[in-house]
């Protein structure tokens, strides 16, 4: 195992009717900024409920942004940056997903980077997104009540922005964008669309395969750690397609969600985010649903490494899909494990290939543009994945080889 810190302040609030906890997490006179989506906050109730909380008590004045897209827009969480400064807001408060949570995290970052006349300055948080935001060193509190069981963002410190006008989706992180809270009411994921459910299910399954499928490292901690998450969500997945309504489901499936990415199962071994960054190219091309960008990745980067990675593969074969026939081959046994992900990716009704989303071949030459003009020309856990090998994998997901 590698040297490593761990470290995440995040309080996680979990449960039914844990909403009304707002009034003891947020401090009692904070100036806050609730921001929202494209509207299922409004629709579900969850608004009101988190408005209702935040008078139930103290003395706080509260501020509505809506409109945050999914793949949040630069341009969009700038407007929100502005309005913090405008209102003197001193409490971000984000409802939503991912989008929500990720564009409240990089409005709580920029906000401080003004142009004379007050408002924040493009090019500034430009440039700030375009290093990470590593070099930011003040930030506006913020907490999240999460809808959507996915991205992890509730208890990381990570982000990713999307600008439209650049073809740009950039990631970004920074310790100052821990939420200082989460509330996770699994009761919320209710309304959410199957094809939603089934996007959180992809996206934490991958976020588990990017620190996992590497080389050996002995860290047994996070491989069991992650071998159980991986095996919660090939459980819970088509479950809860189909028995939607089941709360013990959604439950498992919200925590795992979390778990999947909040930093524990990555400290102290290596990772690999090819998958993630060649991905966030088809989002911004394609406007591909992020974690359909990944299901349509994932099975090539395994072809395509297979050597790299033929002891993790292995060991993913044997105790997550239960493959231990010694008379197969490496190669056979490394084969069945990558056909039973698409497997378990097709059974939730996610794309495996290029094709499943009407692409071709015409389609690699501008991701590879993209990746170039992004500087994502050396991923991977060794720095070794450089445009060719983005190139190789593309060509493997044009068509699939899942039955
Ligand atoms: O916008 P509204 O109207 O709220 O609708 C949303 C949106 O259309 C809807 N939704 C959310 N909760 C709902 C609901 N509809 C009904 N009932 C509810 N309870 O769901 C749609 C998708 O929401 P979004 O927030 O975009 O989804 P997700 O949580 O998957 O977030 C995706 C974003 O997170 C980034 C992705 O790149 C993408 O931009 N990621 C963030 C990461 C992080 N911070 O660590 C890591 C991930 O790899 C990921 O890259
Ligand atoms: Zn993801």
């Amino acid at each position: 195992m590698n040297n490593f810190q761990y470290y995440n302040p995040v309080r996680i609030v979990f449960g039914e009717g844990q909403i009304e906890q707002l009034s003891d997490l947020v401090p009692t006179d904070a100036r806050v900024l609730i921001t929202y989506g494209g509207g299922s906050a409004q629709r579900t109730g969850t608004l009101d409920e988190v408005k209702d909380a935040l008078s139930a008590s103290g003395n706080r004045t509260v501020f509505e942004f809506g409109g945050i897209e999914p793949n949040p827009e630069f341009v969009t969480l700038l407007k929100a940056a502005d309005m913090v400064n405008e209102h003197n807001i001193d409490f971000l408060l984000a409802v939503g997903g991912g989008s929500v949570i990720d564009g409240s995290k990089f409005v709580a970052l920029v906000a401080s980077l003004t142009e004379e006349d007050g408002t924040v300055s493009r090019d500034q948080a430009w440039d700030a997104l375009t290093s990470y935001c590593r070099n930011i060193d003040s930030a506006v509190d913020l907490g999240a009540v999460l809808t959507i069981p996915a991205t992890g963002s509730e208890m990381n410190s990570g982000g990713v922005v999307n600008y439209s006008e650049r073809q740009a989706k950039l990631p970004f992180g920074n310790p100052l964008a821990f939420p200082k809270f989460s509330i996770l009411d699994p009761t919320k994921t209710l309304t959410l669309p199957e094809r939603q459910v089934m996007n959180g299910v992809a996206d934490a399954f991958v976020h588990v395969m990017e620190q996992y499928l590497t080389y050996p490292v002995n860290a047994k901690v996070q491989d069991a750690f992650a071998e159980s998450l991986l095996k919660i969500l090939i459980e819970e997945g088509p479950a809860v397609k189909k028995d939607p309504e089941n709360m013990e489901t959604r439950k498992n499936i919200m925590w795992t969600a979390t778990m999947a990415l909040n930093g524990l199962i990555g400290t102290g071994v290596p990772q690999d985010w090819t998958t993630h960054m060649v991905g966030h190219e088809l989002t911004s091309l394609h406007a591909i649903d992020h974690a359909r960008t990944l299901t349509i990745v994932l099975p090539s980067v395994m072809r395509e490494l297979k050597e790299s990675k033929k002891e993790k593969l292995l060991q993913y074969a044997r105790n997550v899909w239960n493959l231990t026939d010694t008379d197969q081959d490496d190669d056979t046994i490394i084969e069945t494990a990558i056909v039973n992900t698409e497997n378990f990716f097709r059974e939730l009704g996610l794309p495996v290939s290029l094709e499943d989303v009407d692409l071709d071949n015409a389609a690699i030459d501008p991701i590879i543009k993209q990746l170039e003009a992004h500087n994502m020309v050396k991923l991977g856990e060794h720095g070794k994945n450089d445009l060719d090998v983005s190139r190789r994998i593309l060509d493997r997901a044009v068509t699939s080889k899942a039955s």
